[in-house]
């Protein structure tokens, strides 16, 4: 079982305040932009859909791919919940982003959420790179995202609690960072401890996620070697250049 089976049980309501629909109008902006007629979409690292299925309400057909089986089923259940119109514009399944090839190519790849960030190291992130041009013809946009590595050294990671519940559970999760300077890494250990509200019941979760911290001429190098040319480096969510306070970074490439 990946790390992120045992995630995706508390995914969604971790990260139920995150707002997919305004980050899926902003990606599709960035698509739309660099290729107007845009029909066709795989993302690399769909986890449970929340962004596909945004995606699908604009139109555009996104075909996702996740590592973990529990990420996939959920967001296979979120597909069926999302009605018969955006469900024919879904399509999800289990694969490695590093490998993974549906045979096609698409109008854009997409991998959002840090995705790019969990291949954290540089063959993961070429492998990952030759995936999303295996799947592009020249033109096509592949836009992700990742940790930038001038914020992350100049704010550097802290311990941090966070708490949610819904009428079913209660979860509070400690991160505990480390920083691997030398490898642009941090690996981020969490502790979760979820309880049932009715029964009391509690059960402890430990996982380590290694997170690789990105700089922009690392990423045009690794982009060049995988036949994409940088276009553009934005801070995430925003149309300016990323900065040292910008932790999150948003990287748009053109396969060549
Ligand atoms: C933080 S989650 C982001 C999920 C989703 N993109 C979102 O925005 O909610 C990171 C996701 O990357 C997936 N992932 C990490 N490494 C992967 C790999 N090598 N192949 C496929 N998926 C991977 C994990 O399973 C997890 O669902």
């Amino acid at each position: 079982m990946s790390v992120f089976d045992l995630y995706a049980a508390c995914y969604d309501l971790l990260y139920r305040d995150k707002n997919y629909r305004a980050e899926a109008d902003y990606v599709a902006a960035l698509v739309r932009q660099s290729r107007p007629g845009a029909t066709d979409v795989l993302e690399l690292g769909c986890g449970t859909g929340g962004h596909a299925v945004e995606l699908a309400g604009k139109s555009l057909r996104v075909h996702g791919v996740d590592l973990s089986p529990a990420m996939v089923e959920r967001a296979l259940a979120r597909r069926s919940a999302a009605g018969s119109g955006l469900a024919a514009a879904l399509r999800f399944e289990q694969g490695d982003v590093r490998c993974f090839r549906a045979g096609r190519t698409f109008d854009a790849v997409i991998s959002l959420f840090h995705v790019m960030s969990y291949q954290a190291t540089t063959p993961e992130l070429l492998a990952a790179m030759a995936t999303a041009r295996a799947h592009l013809e020249p033109g096509g946009v592949f836009v992700f995202d990742s940790w930038y590595g001038p914020a992350v050294l100049s704010d550097r990671p802290r311990c941090v609690i966070k708490e949610v519940r819904d009428d079913r559970v209660s979860i509070v999760r400690r991160t505990t960072p480390t920083m691997q300077v030398n490898a642009n890494l941090v690996d981020v250990h969490f502790d979760i401890e979820i309880t049932a509200i009715e029964s009391g019941e509690q059960r402890r979760v430990a996982e380590d996620h290694r997170m690789r911290y990105l700089f922009v001429p690392e990423v045009d190098h690794l982009l060049g070697a995988s036949g994409f040319e940088l276009v553009a480096t934005r801070a995430w969510m925003s149309q300016a250049e990323p900065d040292d306070r910008s932790w999150y970074a948003c990287f748009e490439a053109r396969a060549l």
